[in-house]
């Protein structure tokens, strides 16, 4: 096939990890041509905006960008840019898939579940945040619809469904928060009554962080609402074995952007020593949204391989001597092969 991405670089780490992500795409011949676009400091100092209108018009006409880690300046009051991202494009659908690798220090080696996080609504409001003159009391707003509750609901039963996935597990905290953990509860159950293939469980959210802990295996897909699916999805990033694996895809229904869910590393930035995996891994959840799932699988068992026999090319974060280009090279060989 032959389709164009925006592909947004981005600041710190992010041009490397980038250029070797890009490699590795070319080497699995995917007919994907790139339309390079900035966002983040970078844009800020060359066209003095951190999201320039040509970077939307470029996402919103290609409807799929691949995007490196952002660095929003602190103070001045500047709105991070991937909230900005997600309202613009009514990305609902937060996707955090967490895959055991060999060759972690990760605590298991049989981890494969699929956070399905609600982005747009639920604690994460803009307004709904109110301070009492006197700074003694401080109020914020939960607000779950069912409309969104049933879209990323049944975005994690359709995404189940296409993945030859078997359970989904609806996380909750409806005894404590009845109205809106209770809608977002209601709707899951009546939804899951039409895809009588996949069992279906609930949970309340305490009791998840401890069985993820304890009993990460139990779990395949989980969905839930947007204060529960940023914690959990963290906690399964480190199950895993930390950031430099985890990637994190945020879909819409008119774009998708797919990328790192770690920063812009400012520590270690221009040093070749940033892990490419994470990006790499959402290159490959990219792939499978393109139809090209072949090629999306190809990419992760490749990127497996490596971290198994090519122990002198992974980055030091994974406790190689290699660099960001050295592992990239070595993923680059492995699809080739
Ligand atoms: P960070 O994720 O950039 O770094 C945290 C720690 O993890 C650092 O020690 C870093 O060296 C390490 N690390 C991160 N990615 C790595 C990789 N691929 N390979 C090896 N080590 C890696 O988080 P931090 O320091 O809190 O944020 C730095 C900047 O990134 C901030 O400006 C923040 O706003 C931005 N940021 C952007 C995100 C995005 O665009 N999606 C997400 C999170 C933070
Ligand atoms: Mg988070």
């Amino acid at each position: 096939m032959s389709k164009t991405i925006a592909v947004i670089p981005g600041d710190g780490i992010g041009p490397e990890i980038m250029a070797a992500t890009l490699s590795v795409l070319d080497a699995l011949d995917c007919g994907l041509s790139y339309d390079t676009v900035e966002a983040g400091m970078i844009a800020l100092e060359k066209h003095g905006d951190l999201l320039p209108k040509a970077t939307l018009d470029a996402i919103a006409k290609h409807q799929i960008a691949l995007k490196g880690p952002l660095t929003t300046p602190v103070g001045g009051g500047f709105t991070s840019i991937n909230v900005t991202l997600r309202r613009h494009f009514d990305l609902y659908a937060n996707v955090r898939p967490a895959i055991s690798f060999p060759g972690t220090k990760a605590r298991y080696n049989n981890i494969d579940i699929i956070t399905v996080r609600e982005n747009t609504e639920g604690a994460y409001l803009a307004e709904g945040q109110t301070m009492s003159e006197d700074g003694e009391v401080a109020t914020s707003m939960i607000r779950n619809t069912r409309k969104g509750s049933a879209r990323i609901v049944r975005y994690a039963f359709e995404m189940a469904v296409k993945k030859g996935r078997k359970k989904v597990t609806a996380v909750h905290k409806a005894n404590i928060i009845k109205t809106a953990s209770g809608l977002f509860l209601n709707v899951a159950r009546e939804i899951a009554k039409e895809y009588p293939q996949i069992e279906f469980n609930e949970m309340i959210v305490d009791n998840t962080c401890m069985q993820l802990v304890m009993r990460p295996e139990q779990f395949d897909v989980i969905v839930t609402t947007n204060l529960f699916g940023d914690i959990l999805s963290d906690l399964c990033a480190g199950l895993v074995g930390g950031l430099g694996l985890a990637p994190g895809d945020n879909i819409g229904e008119g774009a998708a952007i797919f990328e790192a869910v770690h920063g812009s590393a400012p520590d270690i930035a221009g040093k070749g020593l940033a892990n490419p995996c994470a990006l790499l891994l959402a290159a490959a959840d990219m792939l499978d949204h393109l139809g090209m799932v072949d090629k999306g699988n190809k990419l992760r068992q490749a990127i497996r391989d490596t971290m198994e026999h090519d122990r002198d090319h992974v980055t030091p974060d994974l406790g190689g001597k290699g660099s960001t280009q050295s592992f990239g090279e070595a993923i680059v060989k492995r699809v080739k092969a």
